[in-house]
């Protein structure tokens, strides 16, 4: 029997619904009759995202005419008569529209993507209405690289994988203001890395359902001291003179201060205090045999490093107060030796100078 004479039996005996399955059958590749097809080119898209409530719109033509629902070649209603066994799914007749027929499916997931089929049964040419899914996923890091500390010219290779629909795109950036540089892909590798490149390196996962989600790895680039800065500061009898020693290094040095060969230490007058990347030795009360040659020596497992100032006496011609804010503080670069100054000049500017620079 031709199945379009059966459909016709089916709806002149009164069975709608017979007659709705088998014209659904006629849209559904697998029995359709040799020479026919469907026309998927009017075939609409609808746009989900996972965990919301999906609406697949289809309305009926008049109060009489029936409609069927198929998520592919299974029934979900067939008129108000629930097939699907999903509690999910539910028709959704509008007040407003008596005649709307539509699908709606809570808590989308990427299971119910495919094609649906509103078929509507009417007196002549039914025609159905075929719907595409599409369930879109936000994206979301699941693994990335732990925290990395690596030495100066080493090797890193981070990684960070997402998971999405569409597959997310995966960035890389290092958060830093000096630096502008972004990588694309899964894995970002420094090679040959530079004290610079330390700090947190940004993954950001990011497809067009969601913003992006963002997860950072810290880098630790390890180097050995360098003495940035070896300064003198208020060297005159009977004040406080500051010796300051700036290094840099990661991880941070331990210092040690010398005076011509002999180590010093923490004494009554003679004060060390170490801070991250500094260490200030002060002298409570100068007295001539404190003038000499100060050594600060900054290690740690990378290396070391050291800067010398020496303490002299410098009498100056003329003590006005116009001359004490002027002398610039001497400053020693890496490994070589530079002069400090005792300066004879007004107690109170110098002290308070002390004071300052003790403070930073
Ligand atoms: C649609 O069919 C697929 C495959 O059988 C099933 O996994 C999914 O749960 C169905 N979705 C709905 C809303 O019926
Ligand atoms: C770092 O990478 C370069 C180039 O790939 C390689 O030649 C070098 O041996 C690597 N260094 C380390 C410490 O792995
Ligand atoms: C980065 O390094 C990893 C492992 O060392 C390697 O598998 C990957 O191919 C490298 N990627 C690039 C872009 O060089
Ligand atoms: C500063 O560092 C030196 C050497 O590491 C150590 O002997 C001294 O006790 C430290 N002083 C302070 C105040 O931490
Ligand atoms: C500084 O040292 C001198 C000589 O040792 C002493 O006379 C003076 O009282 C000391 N001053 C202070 C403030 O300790
Ligand atoms: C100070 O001491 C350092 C280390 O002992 C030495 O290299 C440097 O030549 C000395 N400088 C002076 C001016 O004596
Ligand atoms: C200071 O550094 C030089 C090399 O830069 C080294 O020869 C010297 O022994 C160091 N002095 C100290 C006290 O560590």
């Amino acid at each position: 029997m031709d199945i379009m004479s059966a459909v016709q039996d089916a709806c002149v005996s009164g069975q709608w619904l017979t007659a709705i399955i088998l014209s659904l059958c006629c849209f559904l590749p697998s029995c359709l009759p040799a020479g026919q097809t469907v026309d998927y080119a009017s075939t609409e898209n609808v746009v989900s995202r996972q965990g919301d409530t999906a609406l697949l719109r289809c309305y009926l033509l008049d109060g009489i005419s029936k409609g069927a629902w198929l998520n592919r070649s299974s029934i979900i209603f067939a008129g108000n008569d629930k097939w699907s066994v999903d509690p999910r799914v539910s028709i959704v007749s509008n007040l407003g529209d008596k005649h709307e027929y539509s699908l709606q499916i809570q808590k989308v997931d990427v299971t119910d993507e495919g094609l649906y089929t509103c078929s509507i049964q009417s007196e002549r040419n039914p025609r159905p209405k075929l719907i595409q899914l599409i369930v879109k996923v936000p994206p979301k890091i699941y693994d990335i690289s732990s925290d990395v500390t690596v030495n100066e010219g080493g090797n890193i290779s981070l990684f960070c994988l997402a998971s999405g629909k569409p597959e997310p795109t995966i960035t890389w950036k290092h958060i830093s203001p000096s630096s502008k540089h972004t990588w694309t892909g899964e894995n970002m590798n420094i090679t040959a890395i530079t004290r610079d490149a330390a700090g947190e390196y940004e993954c950001g996962a990011g497809n067009d359902i969601a913003s992006p989600d963002t997860r950072t790895v810290k880098v630790v680039v390890n180097y050995p001291p360098h003495i940035q800065e070896m300064k003198s500061h208020g060297v005159r009898p009977g004040l406080p003179a500051l010796l300051r020693c700036e290094a840099s290094a990661i991880p941070y040095p331990s210092f040690e201060w010398y005076k011509g060969e002999k180590r010093l230490s923490r004494k009554p007058g003679i004060e060390i205090k170490n801070l991250s990347s500094r260490s200030v030795l002060t002298v409570s009360n100068i007295t001539e045999d404190h003038y000499g040659n100060y050594t600060c020596v900054a290690t740690n497992r990378l290396g070391t490093a050291n800067a010398s100032v020496s303490l002299t006496l410098i009498i100056e011609p003329t003590t006005t107060s116009s001359t004490v804010s002027s002398p610039a503080p001497n400053t020693a670069p890496y490994g070589s030796t530079g002069g400090g100054e005792v300066l004879l000049a007004c107690p109170f500017l110098l002290l308070a100078l002390s004071s300052l620079l003790y403070i930073y």
